[in-house]
């Protein structure tokens, strides 16, 4: 398994590029599955999870050419049959589950492995299956499968108990061909469901609202193939604003949507962060002195949970006593336990923690238990003293492209042992 060793100390300088989102892409590959057309996404990032869930639109035979020099993904579902997709791969990677969505949509019936265990939560899926039986799908779960078969999908009016973004996603891919009118009330507002909005009105969906808390679906007949660039993945581009932070340094960030980012440009902003955004880049200066402050998670436009781990490493080392409440997910601080081995003074009661900046991290071995929480230990070795190496980085390659070389091009001491 490989391991990232960062030897700490090194300020920081120069430009980063940020690749797209993940969580914009994957729901994206999903719904190419709603057309027969052939589905082009440009400028797509080049993660692990993105090579999965390709994987499992590959078991119900599309054919799926991915293009790393050119970060081009061509998506051919013409010869998908409405088989059973691999489960081994649908419990790899949770958002695999999208598919459900256009698949019943396309064929009427469906049956798919239930998502595997995951480290953050428990995850449940309640709130899919109660939007696509609103939709008229008749479900059952059994066996670790859940299956769903409909004579047709009909528009219906569906309030999510919690604006879920898979929820959300899952349901809006099923009603674009439904018959008549959904509404999904209190749904998500993310980014990531706009873009996917954008994605499915450009294969000649009807979707108004996507951002707000209603989005309105007005089913078509047939969809076709589209070509799409997805949004800057924001959290990638907050995990670097925290890299500046955290090593009091002022650097350049290209590839920002300032909208999107603004929970986090308020945070870190109320800490002594300076932050000045030109169009698509940011400078970023945490040479000042910083304070810290509470965070809590919310959805959008709350504090993103997927940003969690990365501050609570930097409010680690800042002086004074900080609050972090974590609302989304109740598994969110396995980090937590990590950043202690490294000598962060963090107590944990229940949903909150509270974190009590020490004066240095001390290098060390360290485990990445999920995607944020294994860059949020990146982001303490370069601040730590000595040498950190962080295990299990097949999780951060889920959702970082090339996180080591993009550092160690800022200056920081970093790489990667393959093993
Ligand atoms: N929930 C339910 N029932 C459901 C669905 C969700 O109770 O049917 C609960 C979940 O248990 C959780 C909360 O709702 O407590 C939020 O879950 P949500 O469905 O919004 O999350 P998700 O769609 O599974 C996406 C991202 C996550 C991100 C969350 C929250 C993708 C592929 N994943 O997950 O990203 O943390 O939204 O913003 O879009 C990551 O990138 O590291 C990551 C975990």
């Amino acid at each position: 398994m490989d391991k990232i060793v960062v030897k700490g100390g090194n300020t920081l300088s120069g430009e980063v590029k940020i690749s797209s989102a993940k969580n914009s892409v994957l729901p994206i590959i999903a719904a190419s599955l709603l057309s027969s057309d052939k589905c082009i996404i440009n400028n797509a990032p080049m993660l692990e999870d993105v090579f999965v869930i390709s994987d499992v639109l590959r078991s119900v035979s599309a054919d799926i050419d991915i293009d790393n020099t050119r970060n081009k993904i061509v998506i051919d579902t013409s010869s998908i049959c409405d088989c059973e997709p691999c489960g081994e791969l649908v419990r790899k990677l949770r958002a695999s589950f999208l598919i459900m969505g256009p698949m019943i949509s396309r064929y009427g019936k469906f049956k798919i492995s239930l998502p595997g265990g995951c480290n953050i939560g428990t995850r449940p899926i309640d709130l899919h299956l109660k939007g696509f039986n609103a939709l008229g799908a008749d479900i059952s779960v059994g066996h670790g499968y859940v299956e769903a078969k409909a004579k047709k999908l009909v528009g219906n009016n569906i309030y999510l108990d919690f604006p879920s973004v898979g929820a959300t996603e899952n349901i809006m891919m099923a009603a674009v061909m439904a018959e008549g009118e959904t509404t999904i009330e209190n749904c998500a507002e993310e980014p990531e469901i706009v873009d996917l909005s954008n994605f499915l009105n450009s294969m000649g969906a009807n979707i108004i609202g996507a951002g707000s808390d209603t989005i309105r679906i007005i089913g078509v007949k047939e969809l076709k193939g589209t070509n799409h660039i997805p949004i800057y993945d924001r959290i990638e581009a907050g995990t670097f604003m925290i890299a500046a932070a955290i090593t009091k340094s002022r650097f350049k960030i290209n590839g920002v949507n300032e909208q999107h980012l603004k929970p986090i440009i308020a945070k870190l902003t109320e800490m002594g962060v300076e932050i000045k955004v030109h169009g698509e880049s940011m400078i970023v200066d945490g040479t000042g002195d910083l304070i810290p402050i509470d965070i809590k998670t919310m959805p959008y436009p709350g504090f993103p949970t997927d940003m969690q781990a990365q501050m609570m490493g930097l409010l680690c080392s800042i002086k004074g006593t900080s609050v972090i409440t974590e609302t989304i997910f109740e598994n969110r601080f396995m980090h937590a336990v990590e950043m202690k081995r490294m000598g962060a003074n963090i107590k944990i009661d229940g949903r909150s923690a509270v974190v009590e900046g020490v004066k240095r991290l001390t290098g060390c071995q360290v485990k990445s238990t999920d995607l944020r929480a294994g860059a949020a230990l990146v982001l303490c070795g370069l601040v730590a003293d000595g040498v950190t190496e962080v295990t299990d980085v097949y999780h951060i390659d889920r959702g970082y492209v090339n996180i080591e070389e993009k550092l160690k091009n800022l200056g920081a001491n970093i790489y990667r042992v393959c093993g």
